[in-house]
């Protein structure tokens, strides 16, 4: 059986388009609007943490890989400073590259780098000094009244070349100093954006404003992906209406974005991706309301023309309630955008959103702030801190590989409890599957105090599935051709999955599958069932 499961794993990968091997690049594969991340050859599902903002110095590196370990991650996301790395015009130290790289490795984790260049949350706080000195020469936008605006304008050329020739020296560095690709992948520049004005009023702005809409953005495509109607043309307001300001600021922001990501794949190709600031996506608020020109979700078409060089804009999920955070999920897993959070809240109402992640095909999950900041934790208050996803990647962890594979081939569903604590019915073809959530001992059964219960299932055959959940149980109904037949289960274990082989712990049966299916406690749990009809 194991050697059949092997050579299976094996024509899968070769079904994927022969594109793997181990002396490889990390790169992002796509099949039929589907997307994988490939390290060293073989499909890679980020269990990521994202260390805070001011962890990325060797002295607080100790703290951020101890939050790595408990946290069962195999990947760190972590910022490196333009600040810091170009401290001088043309001057670079790359010291703590090479100390991230040094430590990443003995501690065999992967890295994403998050480029803190001209765009951190909408400001340009961690332009060096030489050019904070100089507003001038590297001046941020100006609003609608005049009043200066805290945040660089995307129109100056000193700044786009001043970045650019940063980025792509840090790249040129990479290259000669990580032929293991420990690094995996870069984010270029955080949260991009504007708060406090829509756009930039500035003169030089102004005048680009009053241009005719560049014509990449008229395609028909594009046009359509904008609501706008075909044959539009001519200046922003015409052709965006009320919307212009936003749709401006956004396509200057990613052509900015998009020519420093070109110039950094020039000398290096990693995977590349930037991230947004998201806008409430159920209500479409006016721009004032979120950081304007980011990829917001409005926005993703003008960022897909604008900034190619990216492989993909990536949702950071700090918005709160099920339905809105679906919606974003929807959003950014799209057929010609590759879904990754590269980060959320670290808390116990968004892990479970990683399992919906995985269904829409996701390539991987990275919660925010994983360190202890210098708060001087002990390891269980830490451990409290980064339990919700702790729990999760320890039991994923193990078969990484597998799951990235499994969301690449549309393998996987899931449903995650919502604020009403319903029941979700998820469909397998001949099967139907009831989600009910909450815990169960015996016959009796409790409601989730808050709704954190979620279910992922892996069709493994047409009746044999894998489970992996909390706070939940579930059963099954004959469907399709099974309508109305009897059924029952053939066997269902309770275990774990090593090496790319599941091994059970236990063969689940009598109470705890004659009660209404198998139940998920508090940790999650992996299960695998086979059923038949009689
Ligand atoms: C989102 C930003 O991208 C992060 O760098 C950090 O500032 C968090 N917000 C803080 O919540």
């Amino acid at each position: 059986m194991r050697i059949i499961k092997a050579i299976f794993l094996c024509l899968a990968l070769v079904w994927c388009g022969n594109v793997f091997s181990q002396t490889a690049m990390p790169k992002i594969i796509e099949k039929d609007g589907r997307y994988a991340l490939l390290v060293d050859g073989k499909p890679f599902l980020m269990l990521g943490g994202q260390a805070h903002n001011s962890s990325g110095w060797p002295g607080m590196m100790p703290g951020v890989w101890r939050s790595v370990k408990l946290m069962h991650a195999n990947t760190l996301e972590v910022p490196i400073y333009w600040e810091q790395i170009e401290p001088q015009h043309g001057k670079f130290d790359f010291s703590i590259v090479d100390t991230l790289l040094t430590q990443a490795r003995q501690h065999k984790i992967r890295l994403v780098l998050l480029w803190f260049g001209t765009w951190k949350n909408g400001s340009s706080h961690y332009m060096p000094g030489w050019m904070k000195m100089e507003p001038s020469k590297y001046p941020n936008i100006t609003g609608k009244n005049g009043q200066p605006i805290d945040s660089p304008s995307p129109h100056i050329k000193a700044t786009l070349d001043a970045d650019i020739n940063a980025f792509s020296t840090v790249m040129r560095y990479l290259k000669k100093a990580d032929p293991q690709h420990t690094v995996i992948m870069m984010q270029v520049e955080n949260e991009s954006g504007s708060w406090g004005s829509v756009r930039d009023y500035s003169a030089i702005a102004q005048k680009l404003f009053e241009e005719p809409v560049p014509a990449e953005l008229l395609k028909p495509e594009v046009l359509k992906a904008l609501n706008v109607p075909a044959g539009s043309e001519g200046t922003w307001s015409k052709v965006f209406g009320d919307r212009a300001d936003e749709y401006f600021q956004a396509w200057s922001i990613a052509r900015f974005v998009g020519l420093v990501a070109a110039a950094g794949k020039k000398e290096y190709p990693l995977p590349m991706y930037t991230n947004a600031a998201l806008r409430d996506p159920l209500t479409n608020p006016p721009a004032t309301n979120y950081e304007s020109g980011g990829p917001t979700d409005n926005v993703i078409p003008i960022w897909k023309v604008a900034a190619p060089a990216l492989d993909l804009v990536a949702p950071d999920i700090y918005l709160s309630g099920s339905e809105r955070i679906l919606k974003v999920i929807g959003l950014y897993g799209r057929s010609d955008n590759a879904l990754f959070v590269p980060e959320a809240g670290l808390s116990s109402d968004k892990s479970r959103y990683l399992y919906d992640v995985l269904a829409h095909g996701g390539i991987g999950f990275s919660p925010f702030g994983i360190d202890d900041n210098g708060r001087g934790l002990t390891e269980t208050e830490l451990k409290e801190d980064i339990k919700p996803f702790a729990s999760d990647y320890e039991v994923l962890s193990p078969m990484a590989s597998e799951m990235a594979l499994w969301a690449f081939e549309g393998k996987i569903k899931a449903v995650v409890e919502h604020e009403d604590h319903a029941n979700q019915t998820i469909d397998l073809g001949e099967w139907q599957a009831v989600v009910t959530f909450g815990t169960r001992q015996g016959g009796e059964k409790f409601q989730n105090k808050e709704p954190h219960g979620k279910m992922m299932i892996v069709q493994l055959g047409e009746n044999k599935f894998m489970l992996i959940g909390s706070l939940c149980h579930i059963t099954f109904h004959p469907t399709g051709k099974n309508t109305g037949k009897a059924w029952q289960y053939l066997k269902t274990e309770e275990g774990s999955y090593h090496n790319g082989t599941f091994k059970p712990l236990r063969i689940l049966n009598g109470d705890e599958t004659d009660w209404g299916g198998p139940a998920f406690g508090v940790k999650p749990t992996v299960v695998q069932t086979s059923l038949i009809t009689r």
